[in-house]
């Protein structure tokens, strides 16, 4: 990002003119009779975030944004952005102010509307006091307030591509609507690119990555109602991954356990990748301690039905699940996979087949969730329905949402999206003829 030329050349005019520059220093707080213009920032208490004008360093026309950063981060910072969709051209006279009806509001040099916060309209104009301060906390989140000091409006209730430790992101829906991430265009271009993330609108225990309508990436299936937690080394602390029911709504959330120094962050970059980024000081640079797809295979039912994509070889490629084999075997030699794989023998079902384990896996997209079920009556449930073609059973450590410890998960009809992974994962059993478990195939 550029720091601002524009407060300098500001400062020559004023200086020249014998005035005193006309923006405040920084504060952490917008008030009504202060607007934010081009070249002045608020700051949060503690400096870690900043919020103002910016442009980006690299990209022909200059365009302007109001946004969110790291001030003490030279590159990669920006953490949320208002007008992403629509940039200033001209900065000079643009301002972030309170409207009369205690919205935010940023105005372009002719007037024109580039963003608001928009909640006046939702409001009940009489039975609330207007703007009292919007102001930008230690944790990156700008805080609108009227004057008794009710939250009107926050930015992490509207994420752009980041999400920050605190933030939550909504993965189910009654009241509201889903949230996602948003890529930016490019690097240098914050407007909405082809890349969300967010739930499975079917499923809120799997995240997707969509590339416009179409599935791109599938999270591994939680597996856990409330913490996960994963230690990382570099920062000696763990980022816990944490599900919550706020209302009647789940959201989920990630962080350190405070108090921490370490800055880390959540994002979907242009490319389409989900990242955890942590702050390297040392080396000025974020390091990605999770990154992905990092493999075509990686990518949304990339190996076809009955097809996985095994990341334990030092050759990451798509497999048949044990008992399959490809559709078309000359397609799958040319690394063409999307037929996927069907069963080598026949299943006669209740004569002599039964499951097969295959350790560490991503289990597959659209399962069918029977609640309360014990492990035996889990596989009952698959053994007793012929078109039942797998499960998987964990018992979960808490109970925090909705109040079931239990996760037997049912597959009926094709198994897709499925991936081998080395030291994570999940037990799969497979339907399968009794045959190849006599031949030393299965696992239990
Ligand atoms: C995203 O989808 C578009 C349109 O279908 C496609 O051209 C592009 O290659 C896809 N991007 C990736 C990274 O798969
Ligand atoms: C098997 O389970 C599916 C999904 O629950 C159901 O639609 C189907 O009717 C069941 N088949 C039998 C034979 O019970």
């Amino acid at each position: 990002m550029d720091p601002l030329p524009i407060h300098t050349i500001i400062c020559l005019v004023c200086w020249s003119f014998g005035l005193l520059p006309f923006y405040v220093s920084s504060s952490s707080r917008l008030l009504p009779n202060k607007p934010l213009s081009a070249g002045s920032t608020i700051t949060s208490d503690d400096g870690t975030f900043a919020l103002g004008f910016f442009s980006l360093s690299s990209s022909s026309t200059k365009y302007y944004y109001v946004g969110i950063w790291y001030r003490n981060i030279p590159e990669d910072n920006i953490v949320w952005v208002a007008n992403r969709a629509m940039p200033i051209t001209d900065p000079s006279s643009a301002t972030l102010a309170f409207t009369s009806g205690s919205d935010l509001a940023l105005s372009d040099t002719s007037g024109q509307l580039l963003w608001t916060t928009n909640i006046s309209a939702a409001r009940n104009s009489s039975s609330e006091a207007t703007g009292g301060e919007a102001t930008l906390d230690n944790n990156g989140n700008f805080i609108l307030r009227s004057s008794h000091g009710t939250i009107l409006w926050q930015s992490f209730d509207y994420p752009t591509d980041t999400l920050l430790p605190g933030m939550n992101l909504r993965i189910t829906h009654k009241t509201h609507a889903l949230q996602q991430l948003i890529s930016w265009r490019n690097p240098q271009d914050p407007s909405p690119g082809n890349f969300s993330y967010g739930a499975d609108p079917d499923e809120f225990r799997q995240r997707i990555t969509w590339n416009g309508s179409a599935p791109y990436r599938r999270s591994l299936v939680w597996n856990n109602n409330l913490v996960v937690g994963k230690y990382v080394e570099s920062i000696k602390s763990t980022i816990y991954y944490t599900l919550q029911t706020i209302g009647d709504e789940i959201y989920a959330s990630f962080g350190l356990p405070v108090p921490s120094v370490s800055l880390v962050l959540m994002k979907i970059d242009y490319s389409g990748k989900i990242k955890t980024q942590i702050w390297n000081s040392n080396s000025s640079k974020w390091t990605d301690q999770y990154s992905g797809p990092n493999q075509e295979c990686n990518k949304f039912g990339y190996c076809g039905p009955f097809g996985y994509c095994d990341n334990t070889q030092p050759i990451v490629t798509c497999k048949c699940l044990d008992g399959f084999e490809p559709n078309n075997k000359q397609d799958w030699t040319t690394r063409r996979f999307s037929q996927g794989c069907h069963r080598m023998e026949a299943l006669r079902c209740g004569q002599g087949d039964g499951f097969l384990n295959m350790s560490t896996m991503k289990i597959p997209d659209q399962f069918l969730y029977v609640k309360n079920k014990s492990l035996d009556e889990c596989i009952a449930e698959c053994t007793s329905n012929c078109s039942c073609t797998a499960y998987t059973y964990t018992t979960m450590r808490t109970n925090a949402i909705d109040e079931d410890d239990t996760r037997c998960l049912l597959w009926i009809g094709d198994l897709i999206d499925t991936e081998k992974f080395i030291g994570q994962g999940e037990n799969l059993y497979i339907r399968t003829e009794f045959w190849q478990i006599k031949t030393g195939r299965a696992m239990f």
